[in-house]
Protein backbone atom coordinates (compact mmCIF):
# COMPACT_ATOMS: atom_id res chain seq x y z
CA UNK A 1 0.00 0.00 0.00
CA UNK A 2 1.39 3.55 -1.21
CA UNK A 3 0.59 6.56 0.61
CA UNK A 4 1.26 10.05 -1.44
CA UNK A 5 0.99 13.62 -1.13
CA UNK A 6 2.05 16.33 -3.15
CA UNK A 7 5.47 17.36 -4.34
CA UNK A 8 5.21 20.92 -2.48
CA UNK A 9 8.60 20.56 -1.53
CA UNK A 10 9.87 19.44 -4.49
CA UNK A 11 8.21 22.71 -6.20
CA UNK A 12 5.30 20.80 -7.78
CA UNK A 13 1.63 20.42 -7.18
CA UNK A 14 1.56 17.52 -9.01
CA UNK A 15 1.79 14.13 -6.75
CA UNK A 16 5.04 13.12 -6.13
CA UNK A 17 4.76 9.69 -7.85
CA UNK A 18 4.69 11.74 -11.10
CA UNK A 19 8.03 13.42 -10.35
CA UNK A 20 10.74 12.20 -13.05
CA UNK A 21 14.25 12.27 -11.05
CA UNK A 22 16.19 11.94 -13.77
CA UNK A 23 17.49 8.65 -14.90
CA UNK A 24 18.34 7.64 -18.40
CA UNK A 25 14.84 6.07 -18.54
CA UNK A 26 13.01 9.25 -17.67
CA UNK A 27 10.71 6.68 -15.65
CA UNK A 28 8.51 8.64 -12.70
CA UNK A 29 8.45 7.12 -8.96
CA UNK A 30 5.26 5.63 -9.76
CA UNK A 31 6.82 4.03 -12.77
CA UNK A 32 9.55 2.84 -10.76
CA UNK A 33 7.38 1.30 -8.47
CA UNK A 34 4.64 -0.73 -10.81
CA UNK A 35 7.87 -2.14 -12.41
CA UNK A 36 8.87 -3.52 -9.24
CA UNK A 37 5.77 -4.76 -8.57
CA UNK A 38 5.80 -7.08 -12.02
CA UNK A 39 9.18 -8.13 -11.05
CA UNK A 40 8.47 -9.66 -7.61
CA UNK A 41 5.14 -10.86 -9.16
CA UNK A 42 7.42 -12.45 -12.06
CA UNK A 43 9.76 -13.88 -10.02
CA UNK A 44 7.34 -15.33 -7.20
CA UNK A 45 5.82 -17.50 -10.79
CA UNK A 46 9.23 -18.56 -11.96
CA UNK A 47 9.84 -19.95 -8.43
CA UNK A 48 6.25 -21.38 -7.90
CA UNK A 49 5.55 -24.97 -8.82
CA UNK A 50 2.47 -23.63 -10.24
CA UNK A 51 3.12 -20.28 -11.80
CA UNK A 52 -0.42 -19.78 -13.40
CA UNK A 53 -2.00 -20.00 -9.93
CA UNK A 54 0.32 -17.68 -8.60
CA UNK A 55 -1.91 -14.13 -6.98
CA UNK A 56 -1.18 -10.61 -8.52
CA UNK A 57 -0.20 -8.18 -6.05
CA UNK A 58 -2.52 -5.70 -5.37
CA UNK A 59 -1.84 -2.06 -4.87
CA UNK A 60 -3.39 0.51 -3.17
CA UNK A 61 -3.00 3.81 -3.48
CA UNK A 62 -4.01 6.16 -1.15
CA UNK A 63 -3.98 10.01 -2.91
CA UNK A 64 -5.49 13.33 -1.54
CA UNK A 65 -8.53 15.35 -2.38
CA UNK A 66 -5.86 17.99 -4.47
CA UNK A 67 -3.74 14.58 -6.12
CA UNK A 68 -6.73 11.96 -7.02
CA UNK A 69 -7.68 13.25 -10.02
CA UNK A 70 -4.22 13.53 -11.41
CA UNK A 71 -2.94 10.59 -9.67
CA UNK A 72 -5.54 8.39 -11.50
CA UNK A 73 -5.06 9.88 -15.41
CA UNK A 74 -1.46 9.28 -14.72
CA UNK A 75 -1.68 6.21 -14.47
CA UNK A 76 -4.36 5.75 -17.06
CA UNK A 77 -2.63 7.62 -19.76
CA UNK A 78 0.60 5.40 -18.92
CA UNK A 79 -2.04 2.20 -19.24
CA UNK A 80 -0.58 1.10 -15.72
CA UNK A 81 2.78 0.41 -16.56
CA UNK A 82 1.78 -2.63 -17.60
CA UNK A 83 -0.03 -3.93 -14.63
CA UNK A 84 -3.88 -4.88 -14.32
CA UNK A 85 -6.10 -2.27 -14.02
CA UNK A 86 -8.23 -4.42 -11.89
CA UNK A 87 -4.69 -4.82 -9.07
CA UNK A 88 -5.12 -1.14 -8.16
CA UNK A 89 -7.03 0.42 -6.32
CA UNK A 90 -7.12 4.42 -5.65
CA UNK A 91 -8.75 5.86 -2.44
CA UNK A 92 -8.58 9.28 -0.75
CA UNK A 93 -7.41 10.28 2.61
CA UNK A 94 -9.45 12.77 4.53
CA UNK A 95 -8.76 16.68 5.25
CA UNK A 96 -8.54 18.17 8.54
CA UNK A 97 -9.90 22.29 8.77
CA UNK A 98 -6.69 24.06 9.91
CA UNK A 99 -7.00 26.61 12.68
CA UNK A 100 -4.50 29.90 14.15
CA UNK A 101 -2.66 29.57 17.33
CA UNK A 102 -5.64 30.49 19.23
CA UNK A 103 -7.66 28.19 17.75
CA UNK A 104 -9.78 30.11 15.13
CA UNK A 105 -10.71 28.15 11.70
CA UNK A 106 -8.82 29.76 9.15
CA UNK A 107 -11.25 30.93 5.78
CA UNK A 108 -10.01 29.98 2.26
CA UNK A 109 -13.02 32.30 1.28
CA UNK A 110 -15.71 33.62 3.02
CA UNK A 111 -17.94 30.68 3.24
CA UNK A 112 -15.40 28.10 3.40
CA UNK A 113 -12.93 26.66 6.20
CA UNK A 114 -9.28 26.20 4.82
CA UNK A 115 -8.43 22.68 5.22
CA UNK A 116 -5.51 20.08 4.49
CA UNK A 117 -5.00 16.88 4.05
CA UNK A 118 -5.05 14.66 7.24
CA UNK A 119 -1.41 13.51 7.47
CA UNK A 120 -0.36 9.81 6.04
CA UNK A 121 -2.04 8.80 9.69
CA UNK A 122 -5.11 9.43 7.62
CA UNK A 123 -4.47 6.04 5.78
CA UNK A 124 -6.21 4.36 8.96
CA UNK A 125 -9.21 6.49 8.94
CA UNK A 126 -9.84 6.11 4.82
CA UNK A 127 -9.32 2.26 5.06
CA UNK A 128 -11.97 1.78 7.53
CA UNK A 129 -14.38 4.93 5.72
CA UNK A 130 -13.87 3.06 2.51
CA UNK A 131 -14.20 -0.77 3.97
CA UNK A 132 -11.08 -1.52 2.03
CA UNK A 133 -9.85 -3.78 4.80
CA UNK A 134 -13.13 -5.54 3.84
CA UNK A 135 -11.75 -5.63 0.02
CA UNK A 136 -8.31 -7.12 1.48
CA UNK A 137 -9.44 -9.79 3.42
CA UNK A 138 -12.24 -11.09 0.38
CA UNK A 139 -9.14 -10.98 -1.62
CA UNK A 140 -7.24 -13.00 1.13
CA UNK A 141 -4.43 -10.37 1.95
CA UNK A 142 -2.78 -11.25 4.87
CA UNK A 143 -0.25 -8.66 5.12
CA UNK A 144 -0.11 -5.43 3.95
CA UNK A 145 3.57 -3.82 3.01
CA UNK A 146 2.83 0.20 3.04
CA UNK A 147 5.50 3.20 2.50
CA UNK A 148 5.63 6.26 1.32
CA UNK A 149 6.07 7.42 -2.43
CA UNK A 150 9.62 9.59 -2.25
CA UNK A 151 11.87 7.12 -1.98
CA UNK A 152 13.54 5.94 -5.65
CA UNK A 153 15.13 2.73 -4.03
CA UNK A 154 11.67 1.10 -2.08
CA UNK A 155 12.05 -2.24 -2.29
CA UNK A 156 8.11 -2.68 -2.48
CA UNK A 157 6.44 -5.63 -1.74
CA UNK A 158 9.73 -7.00 -0.53
CA UNK A 159 9.78 -10.86 -0.06
CA UNK A 160 12.62 -10.61 2.17
CA UNK A 161 11.28 -8.36 4.46
CA UNK A 162 7.68 -10.07 4.28
CA UNK A 163 9.58 -13.59 5.08
CA UNK A 164 11.27 -11.86 8.56
CA UNK A 165 7.82 -9.87 9.63
CA UNK A 166 6.28 -13.76 8.90
CA UNK A 167 9.22 -15.50 10.48
CA UNK A 168 8.78 -13.14 13.58
CA UNK A 169 5.74 -13.68 13.83
CA UNK A 170 4.83 -10.14 14.95
CA UNK A 171 2.25 -7.86 14.19
CA UNK A 172 4.02 -4.78 12.78
CA UNK A 173 7.62 -4.47 11.28
CA UNK A 174 9.64 -1.77 9.91
CA UNK A 175 12.64 -1.50 7.59
CA UNK A 176 14.97 0.90 9.36
CA UNK A 177 18.21 2.36 8.74
CA UNK A 178 21.40 4.34 10.65
CA UNK A 179 20.30 7.98 10.92
CA UNK A 180 23.17 8.86 8.90
CA UNK A 181 24.03 12.96 11.33
CA UNK A 182 22.29 13.76 14.48
CA UNK A 183 20.05 16.73 12.70
CA UNK A 184 18.97 14.12 9.87
CA UNK A 185 15.40 14.87 8.70
CA UNK A 186 13.86 11.26 10.21
CA UNK A 187 11.78 10.06 12.77
CA UNK A 188 13.28 7.66 14.92
CA UNK A 189 12.24 4.52 17.06
CA UNK A 190 12.11 4.99 20.69
CA UNK A 191 11.01 2.43 23.36
CA UNK A 192 8.51 4.50 25.62
CA UNK A 193 9.38 2.90 29.42
CA UNK A 194 11.35 -0.11 30.47
CA UNK A 195 9.40 -3.26 27.80
CA UNK A 196 7.05 -0.38 26.64
CA UNK A 197 6.17 -0.22 22.89
CA UNK A 198 8.14 0.84 20.35
CA UNK A 199 7.14 4.06 18.52
CA UNK A 200 8.68 6.59 16.48
CA UNK A 201 9.15 10.35 17.45
CA UNK A 202 8.86 12.32 14.75
CA UNK A 203 12.18 14.94 13.85
CA UNK A 204 9.98 17.93 14.48
CA UNK A 205 9.04 17.04 17.84
CA UNK A 206 12.60 16.07 19.16
CA UNK A 207 14.17 18.68 20.82
CA UNK A 208 18.66 19.03 20.81
CA UNK A 209 19.14 17.63 24.11
CA UNK A 210 17.53 14.42 22.11
CA UNK A 211 18.23 14.38 18.46
CA UNK A 212 22.41 14.82 20.00
CA UNK A 213 22.34 12.24 22.67
CA UNK A 214 25.31 10.08 22.80
CA UNK A 215 24.54 6.36 24.23
CA UNK A 216 28.02 6.34 26.72
CA UNK A 217 28.36 2.84 26.36
CA UNK A 218 28.26 2.95 22.70
CA UNK A 219 29.77 6.25 21.43
CA UNK A 220 26.56 6.20 19.24
CA UNK A 221 23.79 8.22 19.13
CA UNK A 222 21.08 7.22 21.73
CA UNK A 223 18.50 7.48 18.80
CA UNK A 224 19.83 6.40 16.10
CA UNK A 225 16.96 3.80 14.05
CA UNK A 226 15.53 5.94 11.49
CA UNK A 227 12.04 5.96 10.36
CA UNK A 228 12.40 6.07 6.77
CA UNK A 229 7.90 4.93 5.79
CA UNK A 230 8.86 1.19 5.29
CA UNK A 231 6.20 -0.60 7.06
CA UNK A 232 5.10 -3.60 7.46
CA UNK A 233 1.38 -4.89 9.10
CA UNK A 234 -0.93 -7.88 9.67
CA UNK A 235 -4.45 -7.35 8.23
CA UNK A 236 -6.20 -7.94 11.82
CA UNK A 237 -3.47 -5.13 13.33
CA UNK A 238 -4.32 -2.72 10.83
CA UNK A 239 -7.95 -3.19 11.74
CA UNK A 240 -7.19 -2.87 15.43
CA UNK A 241 -5.09 0.31 14.80
CA UNK A 242 -7.97 1.86 12.41
CA UNK A 243 -10.37 1.41 15.62
CA UNK A 244 -8.25 3.06 18.22
CA UNK A 245 -6.86 5.77 16.58
CA UNK A 246 -10.21 6.51 15.91
CA UNK A 247 -11.24 6.48 19.87
CA UNK A 248 -8.17 7.97 20.77
CA UNK A 249 -8.26 11.00 17.86
CA UNK A 250 -4.19 11.44 18.11
CA UNK A 251 -3.36 14.37 16.06
CA UNK A 252 -0.11 16.12 15.85
CA UNK A 253 0.46 19.96 14.72
CA UNK A 254 2.32 21.66 11.74
CA UNK A 255 2.84 25.29 11.59
CA UNK A 256 2.11 25.81 7.75
CA UNK A 257 1.28 28.48 5.58
CA UNK A 258 -2.33 28.52 4.86
CA UNK A 259 -3.73 30.07 1.62
CA UNK A 260 -6.57 32.05 4.01
CA UNK A 261 -9.66 34.70 2.19
CA UNK A 262 -6.55 37.14 3.45
CA UNK A 263 -3.45 35.81 1.22
CA UNK A 264 -1.20 33.25 2.88
CA UNK A 265 -1.29 33.27 6.77
CA UNK A 266 0.98 31.46 9.08
CA UNK A 267 -1.56 28.29 11.10
CA UNK A 268 -1.88 24.93 12.56
CA UNK A 269 -2.28 21.67 10.55
CA UNK A 270 -3.80 18.81 12.09
CA UNK A 271 -1.78 15.78 10.98
CA UNK A 272 -2.38 11.88 11.66
CA UNK A 273 1.34 9.95 11.31
CA UNK A 274 1.05 6.61 9.64
CA UNK A 275 3.85 5.61 12.33
CA UNK A 276 1.03 6.46 15.41
CA UNK A 277 0.50 2.96 14.50
CA UNK A 278 3.55 1.28 16.09
CA UNK A 279 2.70 2.37 19.53
CA UNK A 280 -0.83 0.00 19.55
CA UNK A 281 1.15 -3.37 18.55
CA UNK A 282 1.86 -5.87 21.01
CA UNK A 283 4.68 -7.34 18.52
CA UNK A 284 7.25 -5.18 16.46
CA UNK A 285 10.41 -6.34 14.63
CA UNK A 286 12.85 -3.77 13.88
CA UNK A 287 14.64 -4.87 10.17
CA UNK A 288 17.56 -2.52 9.46
CA UNK A 289 18.46 -2.33 6.19
CA UNK A 290 21.40 -0.61 3.91
CA UNK A 291 20.92 2.74 3.23
CA UNK A 292 22.94 2.51 0.10
CA UNK A 293 20.53 -0.13 -0.85
CA UNK A 294 17.08 1.06 0.17
CA UNK A 295 16.87 4.35 1.34
CA UNK A 296 16.89 7.26 -1.53
CA UNK A 297 14.17 10.24 -0.19
CA UNK A 298 13.08 12.84 -2.66
CA UNK A 299 12.58 15.36 -0.60
CA UNK A 300 13.31 18.66 -1.86
CA UNK A 301 13.65 20.58 -4.98
CA UNK A 302 16.97 20.49 -7.02
CA UNK A 303 20.04 22.77 -4.93
CA UNK A 304 18.57 22.13 -1.40
CA UNK A 305 22.05 20.54 0.26
CA UNK A 306 20.32 17.04 0.56
CA UNK A 307 17.63 14.76 -0.36
CA UNK A 308 16.81 16.09 -3.79
CA UNK A 309 16.11 14.51 -6.69
CA UNK A 310 19.54 14.32 -8.05
CA UNK A 311 21.21 13.11 -5.24
CA UNK A 312 18.69 10.09 -5.02
CA UNK A 313 19.01 9.41 -8.78
CA UNK A 314 22.94 9.36 -7.89
CA UNK A 315 22.38 6.90 -5.30
CA UNK A 316 20.13 4.35 -7.75
CA UNK A 317 22.78 4.94 -10.50
CA UNK A 318 25.57 3.97 -7.78
CA UNK A 319 23.73 0.97 -6.70
CA UNK A 320 22.56 -0.34 -10.36
CA UNK A 321 26.23 0.19 -11.57
CA UNK A 322 27.77 -2.09 -8.31
CA UNK A 323 24.89 -4.92 -9.60
CA UNK A 324 26.32 -4.68 -13.39
CA UNK A 325 30.12 -5.19 -12.09
CA UNK A 326 29.11 -7.74 -9.43
CA UNK A 327 27.45 -9.38 -12.41
CA UNK A 328 30.43 -9.57 -14.52
CA UNK A 329 29.96 -6.48 -16.00
CA UNK A 330 32.29 -2.67 -17.07
CA UNK A 331 31.54 0.34 -17.15
CA UNK A 332 32.68 2.83 -19.54
CA UNK A 333 31.83 6.75 -18.85
CA UNK A 334 32.63 10.12 -20.23
CA UNK A 335 31.68 12.21 -16.80
CA UNK A 336 33.27 11.06 -14.08
CA UNK A 337 31.80 8.06 -12.55
CA UNK A 338 30.74 9.66 -9.01
CA UNK A 339 28.74 11.79 -10.95
CA UNK A 340 26.70 8.69 -13.20
CA UNK A 341 26.11 5.17 -13.81
CA UNK A 342 24.24 2.74 -15.10
CA UNK A 343 19.90 2.41 -14.59
CA UNK A 344 18.63 -1.58 -14.73
CA UNK A 345 15.52 -1.46 -15.42
CA UNK A 346 13.13 -3.34 -12.35
CA UNK A 347 11.37 -5.14 -15.09
CA UNK A 348 15.32 -6.88 -15.41
CA UNK A 349 16.25 -6.98 -11.97
CA UNK A 350 14.51 -7.07 -8.40
CA UNK A 351 17.43 -6.06 -6.62
CA UNK A 352 20.32 -7.39 -8.56
CA UNK A 353 19.39 -10.89 -9.49
CA UNK A 354 19.26 -12.39 -12.67
CA UNK A 355 22.32 -10.22 -14.58
CA UNK A 356 25.01 -12.36 -15.27
CA UNK A 357 23.32 -13.41 -18.31
CA UNK A 358 23.55 -9.93 -19.52
CA UNK A 359 26.53 -8.25 -18.01
CA UNK A 360 29.19 -10.63 -18.22
CA UNK A 361 31.87 -10.01 -20.40
CA UNK A 362 29.89 -6.81 -21.64
CA UNK A 363 30.36 -3.21 -21.82
CA UNK A 364 27.81 -0.36 -21.12
CA UNK A 365 28.33 3.13 -21.40
CA UNK A 366 26.98 5.42 -18.63
CA UNK A 367 24.16 6.80 -18.25
CA UNK A 368 22.37 4.70 -19.97
CA UNK A 369 19.16 2.11 -19.02
CA UNK A 370 19.87 -1.73 -19.33
CA UNK A 371 17.00 -3.48 -20.13
CA UNK A 372 16.42 -7.05 -21.36
C1 LIG B 1 8.73 11.22 6.77
C2 LIG B 1 8.44 10.59 8.12
C3 LIG B 1 9.71 10.57 8.94
C4 LIG B 1 10.75 9.78 8.17
C5 LIG B 1 11.00 10.40 6.81
C6 LIG B 1 11.93 9.51 6.00
C7 LIG B 1 6.10 10.87 8.65
C8 LIG B 1 5.07 11.69 9.33
N1 LIG B 1 7.37 11.30 8.75
O1 LIG B 1 9.12 12.58 6.99
O2 LIG B 1 9.49 9.98 10.20
O3 LIG B 1 11.94 9.69 8.90
O4 LIG B 1 9.75 10.52 6.09
O5 LIG B 1 12.08 9.96 4.74
O6 LIG B 1 5.79 9.85 8.08
N2 LIG B 1 1.98 11.88 2.84
C9 LIG B 1 0.70 11.55 2.53
N3 LIG B 1 -0.32 12.32 3.00
C10 LIG B 1 -0.11 13.43 3.78
C11 LIG B 1 1.24 13.76 4.10
C12 LIG B 1 2.26 12.97 3.61
O7 LIG B 1 0.47 10.55 1.84
O8 LIG B 1 -1.08 14.07 4.19
C13 LIG B 1 3.09 11.03 2.36
C14 LIG B 1 4.14 11.75 1.50
O9 LIG B 1 3.79 11.72 0.13
C15 LIG B 1 5.37 10.92 1.78
C16 LIG B 1 5.19 10.46 3.23
O10 LIG B 1 3.80 10.59 3.51
O11 LIG B 1 5.39 9.78 0.95
C17 LIG B 1 6.00 11.27 4.26
O12 LIG B 1 5.86 12.63 3.93
P1 LIG B 1 6.00 13.87 4.91
O13 LIG B 1 4.76 14.03 5.73
O14 LIG B 1 6.44 15.01 4.09
O15 LIG B 1 7.09 13.47 5.98
P2 LIG B 1 8.69 13.70 5.93
O16 LIG B 1 9.03 15.01 6.51
O17 LIG B 1 9.14 13.36 4.59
Amino acid sequence: MLYCAQGTRLGSSDPKGCFNIGLPSGKSLFQLQAERILCVQKLAAQSSESPSNTMPIHWYIMTSPFTDAATRKFFETRRYFGLDVDQVTFFQQGTLPCVSADGRFIMETPYRVAKAPDGNGGVYAALKSKKLMEDMAARGVKYVDCYGVDNALVRVADPTFLGYFIDKGVSAAAKVVRKAYPQENVGVFVQRGRGGPLSVVEYSEMDAAMTTEINQSTGRLRYCWSNICLHMFTLDFLNQVANSLEKDSVYHLAEKKIPSIHGYTTGLKLEQFIFDAFTYSPSTALFEVMREEEFAPVKNANGATYDTPDSAKLMLLRLHSRWVVAAGGFLTHSVPLYMTGVEVSPLSSYAGENLEAICRGRTFHAPSEISF
